[in-house]
């Protein structure tokens, strides 16, 4: 695979389709991060790609693409807020990660400015805070626009939010008429952990960390929610100014402290790349016990005249650099495997470990994934840790990367225990001594228990509950449990029956610790609104393995109506035509239908299903509204490789806009969709005068809707 091979073993051609899906990938991830506030790459991986592509783009500077990723800044701003273009750009930093970039850096200033290497130099040395920028503007003293920096040059406007923050003056005394004050907006540990603990209390979405947290509280459409949320804001540069705020850095940031701003109190002077490295062993030190999350220190050539004539490169400051602290790896002891059952049986082993701090979060658990992962082998099946196996009282190595559950990376065989065992998994099932199989191709052992499994019930209506499912206010994992313990429900049709059972007579949820009058009424009153269900909702609440919230829709859509639905569920089997139909489905493959149709084979679940039925108002899916579209009823077909979706995904977004997806070309065809590698179909084609559009012309295409 290309993605394996060396920057520098590349061919050109190889380097170009890198590029490509190294773009598409940052892209992803930059939008996850900054738009949706949900990270889908580790930070350490994030700079990791980074890398690789600046790399290849050195390598190969004609290969660079306009959309490079070097370029970007952050994402697109999210709809929702009013767009605020900045004044000054908002930029990001330059990445250091080991000590020679620093001695490098320190060069490349003096090279810049021709200043021997003799010289003093002085650079400022701080923390760097793991939340989301912030630019203040005011105007005469008075703050009149806060904005987020969105893709750099347009951020959001966030000023009603902004105005909630307690560490943000309103109004400043002796400040220039014109000053744009930066910084970055975070949430401090103890804050987060006590957020965390009310949301899913209140049965609300619980947040990763803190950078999320900070990030979803500040985007909020409603100031009163960020206002009960605990964020704070450090300022540490400037944007727009009608006069200077000092000559240096250090001034300029001591003027923004005096001026009623919180500055990082671990800003130091440095006189070189010694003292730099050596601030950032203190800072690092410091780490764990500073209360709030930093993942690195940034180091600013200090005389503000010098930082004018160094300038910028095209999205950071050549003045500038952030030297980012290795991912986080501690040392500790395996104290117990424990065996977790998730809602469709799947055996999962967990980490029980002595409690270590890594990167200031206190970890005691890690994910162990399968059999296979403790015994040396990856999900292919290849050797990882050298074929180690992890053993229980092992000295095991904690890996924390980012919002990543943290994972074993390694065993210290020297202090392995003289007495100590392979790991087995057991046969069975830990909560219902069911017989756990491992299926020939699959890495996970299952427990075979079904509905008498209490672990397996219990996760299947914490599913049920969810967000994506019935969505119950006042219902969350945690009442799930408890109500499960004392037997109140046992699977989802009793939640309906709450009200009748315990909204009066001897035993009331009313009089429950945690519960009163009103909070009880609520909860029955949550549960009855969500009777009426959209038939898309109910299909995924069911947690059938395989069949996640998109495939839900999908077989909604196809189905409509709750009755075809369950029909053809009962009836498909392998080769009839209620099989075939449903296999027709695009996003529909044969592992989705076995697993559709084992469940509704199994007396036990459709019975639970049924009673479950019995509660609901279930609404049809309506029909895609193909309104408007430019393919509605056209024929397409898809050739080639697709580069930033599935053949599966493209599929099914060209029939949710009303055209038929073809697998082969003919005179019928209207549009052919053609990737790299495109062959006998792209000729036909164009021997039939068919259009054709490459991917990006495609997505161009349905971007119109
Ligand atoms: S200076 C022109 N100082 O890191 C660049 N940034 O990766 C001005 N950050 O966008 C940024 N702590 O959100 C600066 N002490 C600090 C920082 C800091 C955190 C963030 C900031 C920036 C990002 C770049």
């Amino acid at each position: 695979m290309t993605a394996d091979i060396k920057p520098e073993a590349l061919s050109a051609a190889d380097a170009a389709a890198e590029l490509k899906r190294l773009a598409a990938l940052l892209h992803r991830a930059n939008t996850a991060y900054h738009t949706e506030d949900a990270p889908d790459l580790s930070d350490a991986d994030y700079d990791a790609l980074k890398r690789r592509n600046a790399a290849i783009e050195a390598r190969f500077p004609d290969l660079k693409r306009n959309d490079s990723p070097s370029d970007q800044v952050g994402a697109d701003p999210a709809e929702g807020f009013s767009k605020v273009t900045h004044a000054v750009a908002m930029l990001s930093l330059a990445n250091a990660f080991e000590d020679a970039d620093v001695v490098e850096f320190d060069l490349r200033v003096r090279k810049y400015l021709n200043i021997a290497q003799d010289a003093p130099l002085q650079f400022t040395a701080e923390p760097k805070i793991d939340g989301l920028s912030l630019s203040l503007r005011y105007e005469n003293g008075v703050l009149v626009q806060a904005a987020t920096r969105g893709d750099g040059s347009v951020g959001e406007n966030v000023t009603a939010n902004a105005r909630t923050i307690a560490d943000v003056p309103h109004r400043l005394t002796d400040a220039p008429d014109l000053l744009e004050v930066r910084g970055e907006v975070y949430m401090s540990h103890a804050d987060f952990e006590a957020l965390n603990t009310r949301q899913s209390e209140a049965g609300q979405k619980t947040f990763a960390n803190p950078r999320n947290a900070a990030a979803g509280s500040l985007r909020q459409l409603d100031s009163e929610i960020t206002r009960a949320r605990p964020l704070r804001f450090f300022a540490y540069a400037w944007g727009a100014l009608s006069e200077p705020l000092a000559d240096t850095q250090k001034g300029a940031i001591d003027r923004l402290a005096a001026l009623g701003f919180q500055t990082n109190p671990l800003t130091a002077l440095c006189d070189g790349p010694d003292a730099m490295i050596a601030h950032y062993r203190t800072i690092e030190e410091q780490r764990a016990t500073l209360g709030y999350d930093i993942d690195g220190v940034v180091y600013k050539v200090d005389d503000l005249a010098l930082q004018g004539r160094l300038g910028f490169r095209s999205t950071t400051p050549r003045w500038a650099v952030a030297h980012k602290f290795a991912a986080e790896l501690a040392w500790t002891r395996l104290e117990a495997i424990d065996i977790q059952v998730g809602r469709t049986g799947a055996l999962s082993p967990v980490a029980r470990l002595a409690p270590v701090t890594v990167g200031g979060v206190v970890v005691s658990n890690a994910t162990l994934h399968n059999e296979d992962y403790i015994a040396g082998r990856d999900n292919k099946g290849e050797t990882i840790r050298d074929g180690k196996d992890i053993r229980v009282g092992d000295w095991v190595q904690v890996y924390r990367a980012g919002d990543v559950i943290p994972k074993v990376a390694d065993v210290d065989l020297s202090k392995r225990p003289a007495d100590s065992v392979p790991f087995e998994m057991s046969g069975f099932c830990p909560e219902c001594q069911s017989t756990a199989l491992r299926e020939p191709g699959d890495a996970v052992r299952r427990c075979t228990g079904g509905l008498i499994c209490p672990a397996q019930a219990v996760e299947k209506m914490k599913h049920f509950v969810g967000r994506a499912a019935f969505d119950i206010e006042g219902l969350g994992a945690k009442q799930v449990e408890q109500f499960y313990g004392d037997e109140w429900i046992k699977e989802p049709a009793d939640i309906f029956t709450l009200r009748d059972r315990y909204g009066s007579g001897m035993q009331q949820l009313k009089n429950r610790e945690g519960w009163g009058d009103k909070s009880a009424a609520n909860l029955f009153d949550a549960i009855d609104d969500k009777r009426q269900i959209g038939l898309g909702r109910l299909i995924f609440a069911l947690g059938i393995r395989h069949v996640g919230d998109s495939s839900a829709n999908l077989l909604a859509t196809h189905y409509q109506s709750w009755n075809a639905f369950s029909d053809a569920m009962r009836n498909a089997s392998e080769g009839n035509a209620e099989w075939d139909d449903l296999l027709s489905i695009d996003g529909v493959g044969a592992v989705m239908a076995h697993s559709l149709v084992t469940t509704f084979a199994q007396e036990a679940e459709v019975a639970s299903i049924d009673r479950l039925v019995a509660h609901l108002n279930i609404e049809d899916a309506a029909a895609p509204d193909t309104d408007g579209s430019p393919v509605a009823g056209k024929t397409v077909v898809f050739t080639g490789t697709l580069e930033k979706m599935t053949r599966a995904e493209a599929k099914a977004r060209a029939e949710s806009l009303g055209a038929k997806v073809s697998g082969s070309v003919s005179a019928k065809t209207d549009i052919l969709v053609a990737g790299p590698g495109a062959g006998s179909k792209a000729r036909k084609a164009a021997d039939l005068g068919i259009e054709t559009l490459d991917e990006d012309g495609w997505l161009d295409l349905i971007a119109t809707t």
